[in-house]
C-alpha cells in the first residue's frame, strides 16, 4: 500500500516527527528559516497532509494549490489563525491544533514577563552591566506591587484560568473579560471598561480574530490606569502597536511584557526596541523542552487520524463531521 504523502514545514521534536516518518512518504522542510509563501505554494502540491507551523500562512492560495488530495492541516500550536478555516471547512478539510499540553509553560512565562516588568528585571540587569551600579539606592528602579494588585485577564479559557491560579497564590485580586467564560470563586467577572479601569495589570490571553484584531488600542490605553503593566502572550496584532508605543513612551502604562508582536519577528528598527519600560522576547511562552514534545506528540496524532479518515483528536473544524 502506498504511504500518504506529507509535507513537514520544520523540524519538529523527534517524539512525533519518527511517528509520521513510520507511517507517511515526508517532505521535510529541514532549515531554520520557515518557507517563504512562494515555497509553500511549490511543496504542497499532490500532498495529503500538511503539518504547519504559526508563521506558515496556510491560506486558501496555499490549500487550493495542495489540491484534492489534502484531507488534513496539523498546526504545531493552539492558535490556528495563520490557517483559513473557512477554505479548509469547505473542502472537508480537518484542521488540528495543540491544546492543553502548552498552556502551564505559557501561564508560567506570561506571568514571568509580568514579574520582570513590573520589577524591571531587564532594566536593572543592563543597569549592573552598564556600571550603573554605584550603591543601594532608596529610590533606584523602582517598580510596582503584586500581593492585593487587581489582575484583568482578557480571554478566560485554559492559558486565562492558568495566570488566575498562579495570581491568586501571589494573592492578586481578579477580574476576567470573556463574553462566554463563567464567573469562579473569587473570580470577578467585568466589562472591558471596569477591567480597564480596575486592573494593576492586565494580561491578554484571547485567540486572534477579527473581534480582538487591535482591541487594545489608543482608546483602551486612555481608559487605563497609569500604573497599569500589559503583558501580551497571545497574538501580536491585538494590540495596535503604535498606540502600544505612544503609551509607553509617554508613560501613560508603567511597562508592558510582550512575547508577541505585529510583525514577527520585530523589525530591528522599530521604535519599541529603544523603550526601557517594554520587556520583548520571541514569541517563546510555550518554550520547554516537555511542552515542545508534547505539542509534537498530539500534531503527530491529529495528522496520522486526519490521514486514515478518522476525527481528529484535537479538532478546530469538528462541523466537517456532521
Ligand atoms: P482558549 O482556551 O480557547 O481560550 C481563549 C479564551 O478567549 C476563550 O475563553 C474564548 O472564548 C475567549 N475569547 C474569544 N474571543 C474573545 C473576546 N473577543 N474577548 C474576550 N475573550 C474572548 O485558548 P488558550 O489555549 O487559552 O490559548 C489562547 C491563545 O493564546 C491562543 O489562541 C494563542 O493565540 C495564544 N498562545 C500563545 C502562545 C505563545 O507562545 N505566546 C502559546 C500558547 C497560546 P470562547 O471559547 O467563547 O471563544
Ligand atoms: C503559540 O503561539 C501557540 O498558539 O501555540
Ligand atoms: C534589603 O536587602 C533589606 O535588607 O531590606
Amino acid at each position: 500500500m502506498t504511504k500518504p504523502k506529507v509535507f513537514i514545514t520544520r523540524r519538529i521534536p523527534d517524539a512525533g516527527l519518527s511517528l509520521i516518518y513510520d507511517a507517511c512518504e515526508v517532505d521535510l522542510w529541514d532549515k531554520d528559516l520557515p518557507p517563504s509563501k512562494e515555497e509553500l505554494l511549490q511543496y504542497v502540491p499532490g500532498v495529503d497532509g500538511i503539518l504547519s507551523l504559526l508563521s506558515d500562512p496556510i491560506d486558501s492560495d496555499v490549500i487550493q494549490a495542495a489540491g484534492d488530495k489534502l484531507r488534513v492541516i496539523s498546526n504545531y500550536a493552539v492558535g490556528y489563525n495563520n490557517i483559513d478555516i473557512r477554505e479548509a471547512t469547505q473542502r472537508k478539510i480537518a484542521v488540528g491544533n495543540t491544546p492543553g499540553v502548552l498552556t502551564d509553560a505559557t501561564a508560567d512565562f506570561a506571568f514571568s514577563l509580568m514579574m520582570s516588568a513590573g520589577r524591571r528585571v531587564v532594566e536593572a540587569e543592563k543597569h549592573v552591566r552598564a556600571g550603573k551600579w554605584k550603591t543601594w539606592g532608596p529610590s533606584t528602579l523602582l517598580g510596582v506591587d503584586f500581593a492585593g494588585a487587581t489582575l484583568g485577564i482578557i480571554g478566560f479559557g485554559r492559558i486565562g484560568k492558568a495566570m488566575a491560579r498562579r495570581a491568586t497564590g501571589f494573592g492578586m485580586r481578579i477580574l476576567i473579560y470573556d463574553p462566554t467564560a463563567q464567573a469562579m470563586a473569587e473570580i470577578i467577572k467585568v466589562d472591558l471598561d471596569t477591567l480597564y479601569r480596575e486592573s494593576d495589570f492586565i494580561s491578554i490571553h484571547t485567540p486572534l480574530t477579527p473581534e480582538t484584531k487591535h482591541m487594545i488600542n489608543a482608546a483602551a490605553f486612555a481608559r487605563m490606569k497609569s500604573n497599569v503593566v500589559l503583558v501580551n502572550t497571545a497574538r501580536g496584532e491585538i494590540v495596535d502597536q503604535e498606540a502600544l508605543y505612544d503609551a509607553l513612551k509617554n508613560h501613560r502604562i508603567f511597562a508592558a511584557g510582550i512575547d508577541v508582536s505585529d510583525p514577527e519577528p520585530l523589525p530591528m528598527d522599530s521604535p519599541l526596541l529603544e523603550l526601557d519600560n517594554l520587556i520583548i522576547c520571541p514569541h517563546i511562552a510555550s518554550a520547554s523542552t516537555s511542552t515542545r514534545e508534547n505539542m509534537a506528540l498530539i500534531a503527530a496524532g491529529n495528522l496520522l487520524a486526519g490521514l486514515k479518515g478518522e476525527r481528529l483528536p484535537f479538532s478546530v473544524n469538528p462541523e466537517i463531521y456532521n
